[in-house]
């Protein structure tokens, strides 16, 4: 017989939530200087369940002094920090990371409840998240500078990796919790304090996650999480502006992302930028038809389809076209939609009202200029106010404003074309790069059609990129920097160089 589970069941008023430790779910607090605290103004804001409305809990509303009063932590905790070896803070990100597998069940109730996602998809982005904890304390030990041969007679060149000083993370709410570990995890390998901003729709996972670095030991002001929602630019200006900050990581729109920008020219701070993609995902005539299928579906509706790197424009062969559209609208009727904790949901709600909005005004711009919708194309208010119906649309074309805007949501509209050259053009008419995909089992085009899309990351005979040993980012208008992989501590990094004069003396007798 199993044990009794023990945890606390929480009550909203239309579902219930089972958590082991309920002491992870920090409400009306965040997390400054190693304490839990509230914003100096008692300001708070609600976070709501996507899916069902309900409250799930009150977050501190930070103001620009509070915002301050973190920067200042981290900048003393950054002092002493910098000092540690890689090997300590290779043990601290391994016990946070043990702490995060450990704890991953509650996380993932907490991340389903506030994001909306199913349970079994918050499951594997708990396993994703924790993956970066796991690369980066392995990364941490192994940060080497470099030994140059000079070109000056007599001069020996060495170089020092040093951390870049205090950090300002700005994460998203479709990925609450993987997010916050990509951007920690190798800021703290390579020895840097942070101030992460936390998405005012999905606090909690942040702030759980700062809960279990607490207890891992890491020092106090190393890691401080933030919560605001209508200071949110407030927050983000006074993050991006202050001195002592030296390098932001921003992941989020372009938009935003252009502005932090401007903001963080007048101290010239060293960024990274994770911003909007919009995929193309071409299946050439000689692909394999139902690993193409496969591919597609995984790709376009992760998260469904509230993915940076979800496909966002399906071109598919002349050839194949019918045979593809006709197996890929089978497995999407397949789905079945509703709230994250329900029993065999495979997608649950979007995020916001604002997000149901776009997705509609997508579909209906398509359909009125001459899309056909093969499945769903509706809203599913008997469910709630931020249910889509997974949809499928045919005979799309580049009028129409899916061709060239991120949907963000669960449409997936599929393009015909008939030659590699003009769907590599299609495909790179777009201000932005983030990922691309193509299914083909021509060796010749494999390898010409990866080095002709302007994207930062390919997925060839796949839909799914996401791998913490695997560099992540964009070019063109969806940003710089790559994260995870061995190049992701570099962003948080500074390359100084030694030079060492008169060197070259004879030895002494
Ligand atoms: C994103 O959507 O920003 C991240 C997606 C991923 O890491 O797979």
């Amino acid at each position: 017989m199993a044990p009794p589970k023990v945890g606390v069941t929480l009550a909203t008023r239309s579902i219930y939530i089972f958590i082991v430790d309920p002491s992870l779910l920090k409400t009306d607090v965040c997390y400054v200087n190693g304490e839990w605290i509230k914003a100096k103004s008692g300001k708070t804001f609600q976070v709501n369940d996507p899916g069902t409305g309900d409250l799930v809990g009150n977050c501190p509303e930070f103001d620009a002094a509070d915002t301050r009063a973190a920067i200042s932590a981290a900048e003393t905790a950054f002092a002493s920090f910098r000092k540690t070896t890689g090997r300590e803070r290779s043990k601290l990100l391994r016990k946070w990371y043990d702490l995060v597998i450990e704890h991953t069940e509650d996380l993932a109730t907490i991340i389903a409840w506030e994001n909306g996602k199913p349970v079994a998809d918050a499951r594997g982005e708990m396993a994703y998240a924790a993956s970066f904890l796991e690369w980066f304390s392995e990364e941490a030990p192994r940060i080497y500078g470099d030994t140059i041969p000079s070109s000056i007679p007599g001069n020996r060149v060495v170089t020092l990796k040093e951390p870049v000083g205090v950090c300002a993370l700005i994460t998203p709410w479709n990925f609450p919790a993987a997010m916050i570990t990509r951007k920690f995890g190798p800021a703290l390998a390579a020895g840097c304090a942070v101030v992460c901003k936390a998405p005012g729709e999905t606090p909690f996972s942040p702030l759980a996650l700062a809960e279990l670095a607490h207890r891992a030991g890491i020092p106090a002001g190393v890691v401080n999480v933030i919560t605001a929602l209508d200071n949110t630019p407030l927050v983000g200006e006074t993050l991006v502006t202050d001195p002592a900050v030296r390098k932001i990581s921003f992941t989020g729109s372009t938009n935003v992302g252009k502005l932090l920008m401007k903001q963080a020219s007048g101290t010239l701070k060293k960024l990274s930028m994770e911003l909007g993609g919009n995929a193309p995902f071409i299946v050439f005539d000689d692909a394999d038809v139902d690993a193409a299928v496969a591919g597609a579906v995984a790709s376009k509706f992760r998260g469904s389809g509230q993915t940076c790197v979800c496909a966002n424009r399906i071109f598919v062969q002349k050839g194949i076209y019918d045979e593809f559209a006709h197996k890929f609208a089978a497995k999407v009727r397949e789905f079945k939609v509703g709230n994250g904790f329900a029993e065999g949901v495979t997608h649950g709600p979007l995020i916001h009202g604002r997000a149901i909005a776009k997705v509609d005004s997508h579909v209906r711009d398509a359909e009125a200029k001459g899309a056909q919708i093969v499945v769903g194309g509706q809203k599913l208010p008997d469910l709630g106010e931020n249910f889509f119906q997974p949809t499928v649309l045919t005979g799309m074309t580049s009028a129409m404003a899916m061709a060239s805007e991120e949907t963000f949501g669960p449409v997936a509209g599929l393009f015909a074309f008939e030659t590699e050259e003009e769907v590599v053009r299609l495909a790179n008419s777009t201000t932005v790069g983030l990922a691309g995909y193509f299914f083909s089992r021509d060796l010749q085009r494999v390898q010409r059609v990866a080095e002709h899309l302007e994207v930062g990351m390919v997925g060839v005979n796949t839909g799914l990129i996401s791998d913490a040993a695997a560099p992540f980012g964009g070019v063109k208008e969806s940003g710089f920097g790559r994260e995870g992989s061995m190049y992701g501590v570099d962003e948080y990094m500074i390359t100084k160089t030694v030079t060492y004069g008169n060197m070259a003396l004879p030895l002494q007798k």
